[in-house]
């Protein structure tokens, strides 16, 4: 079986879902804190298979690592769990630094105590996937050519930060032990299932609300749109080709400014759902930068294109509309995610035991 941190979050339950929609796919095992971030029922659609197994854990627990990694032997590590929300970083980094920080610390040492328990074979088979974003490469002059995996470390924020720190703990593990690890280093990912306090998101959840759509600062800033499910089969990709110890870059090959990517959304939904009078643009406010905000991304997927064959397949128009149609089907999960009262509804519907909970 594979383990998969943070599971329950927005790019993990893609993954999962996206990992057993494969019939030859080996079973997970989705660990996960259920931070407010994390919502089990995103896999209610794999409750009931029998390769999905679910278990509430913090990455940081030395013992519950330990244990279920010399119960369930993984072949391999998907590490995603993390604190994600760059505004909730600057509010309140300590949790950024223990989960990032030392919850990846924690996992890497557990895993190379297992690793280095293994058979040959089973040793040669395993890895370590630590999925991280290209926000640790800083912010880039509107000429610089997009990121390459060489591109120097200058993370600006506290959540890139201490995405960075993890990223060197991964390098020293490979590095100094020999832990067979791969690194991913990501842009900006949107599509079902995104927690509604990032761009796109609360953007299509607050004009369906009928409120104000907020732009940071003078709204040019740009990001590399990647839509979530070509993120999933890019670490399929690097997870059974990569070469250990090697980072890549994945990206959408997709810069948009914010206010260009909020006008599409208007322009979607005055389509799709129009409103009684006048258009979703004019609910767009313009409001107090974010600070050390980062003005560029772009991501060069040169690498992983050239040597493992990954391209993206959605295109940012056919991403951004089935989005837009993902969240106006399903009203009820962003209601229900913003006043918490999927958590009264889990714990009501599952008891103590989520959809896939080990008993
Ligand atoms: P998310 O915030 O939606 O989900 C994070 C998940 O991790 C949640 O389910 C949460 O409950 C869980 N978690 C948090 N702390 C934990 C802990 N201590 N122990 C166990 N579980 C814990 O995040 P996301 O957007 O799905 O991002 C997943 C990963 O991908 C992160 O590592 C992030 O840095 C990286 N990434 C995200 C993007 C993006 O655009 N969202 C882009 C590139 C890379
Ligand atoms: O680049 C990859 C990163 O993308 C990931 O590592 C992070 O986990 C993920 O959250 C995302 O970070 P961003 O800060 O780019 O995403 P966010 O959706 O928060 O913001 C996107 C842009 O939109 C950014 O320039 C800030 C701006 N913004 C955001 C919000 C929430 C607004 O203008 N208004 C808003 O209300």
């Amino acid at each position: 079986m594979i383990f998969v941190t943070g599971g329950a979050g927005f790019i993990g339950s893609n993954f999962i879902l996206d990992w057993l929609a494969q019939a030859a796919a080996e079973p997970v095992l989705n660990i996960d804190k259920l931070t407010y971030a994390g919502n089990p029922y995103n896999l209610e659609a794999v409750a009931g298979d029998a390769r999905y197994a679910f278990v509430q854990a913090d990455i940081c627990d030395e013992t519950a690592i330990a244990t279920l990694l010399s119960r369930y032997r993984p072949r391999a590590i998907v590490h995603l769990a993390a604190e994600s929300h760059v505004d909730r970083s600057i509010h309140s980094p300590d949790e950024f630094i223990r989960t990032n920080v030392n919850g990846t610390f924690n996992l890497l040492n557990r895993a190379l105590h297992y690793w280095s328990t293994l058979p040959g074979p089973e040793q040669a088979d395993f890895r370590f996937l630590h999925v991280s974003t290209d926000e640790v490469y800083g912010s880039l002059e509107p000429q610089s050519p997009p990121f390459s995996e060489d591109a120097p470390y200058t993370p600006n924020s506290l959540y890139s930060a201490s995405k960075a720190a993890s990223d060197h703990l991964v390098r020293a593990y490979h590095q100094t032990y020999g832990l067979p690890t791969l690194t991913t280093n990501c842009s900006n990912n949107y599509g079902p299932y995104h927690f509604p306090e990032k761009l796109i998101p609360l953007v299509i959840a607050n004009a369906l609300a009928g409120n104000p759509l907020p732009i940071y600062g003078d709204g040019m800033q740009i990001r590399d749109w990647l839509y979530v499910t070509d993120h999933c089969t890019a670490l399929r990709t690097i997870l059974a080709h990569g070469a250990t110890g090697e980072t890549y870059n994945i990206g959408g090959g997709n810069e948009q400014t914010n206010l260009h990517v909020v006008h599409t959304l208007c322009d979607i939904l005055d389509e799709l759902a129009a409103r009684a009078q006048g258009s979703y643009r004019d609910l767009i406010t313009f409001v107090k930068d974010r600070p050390g905000h980062d003005r560029r991304y772009a991501i060069d997927s040169g690498k992983l294109e050239r040597t493992l064959g990954w391209q993206p397949a959605e295109s940012f128009q056919s991403g951004i509309r089935k989005t837009v149609q993902w969240y106006l089907a399903n009203g009820e999960w962003v209601r229900q995610v913003r006043s918490g009262a999927y958590l009264n509804w889990l714990r009501q519907q599952y008891g103590d035991h989520p959809p896939g909970a080990l008993i």
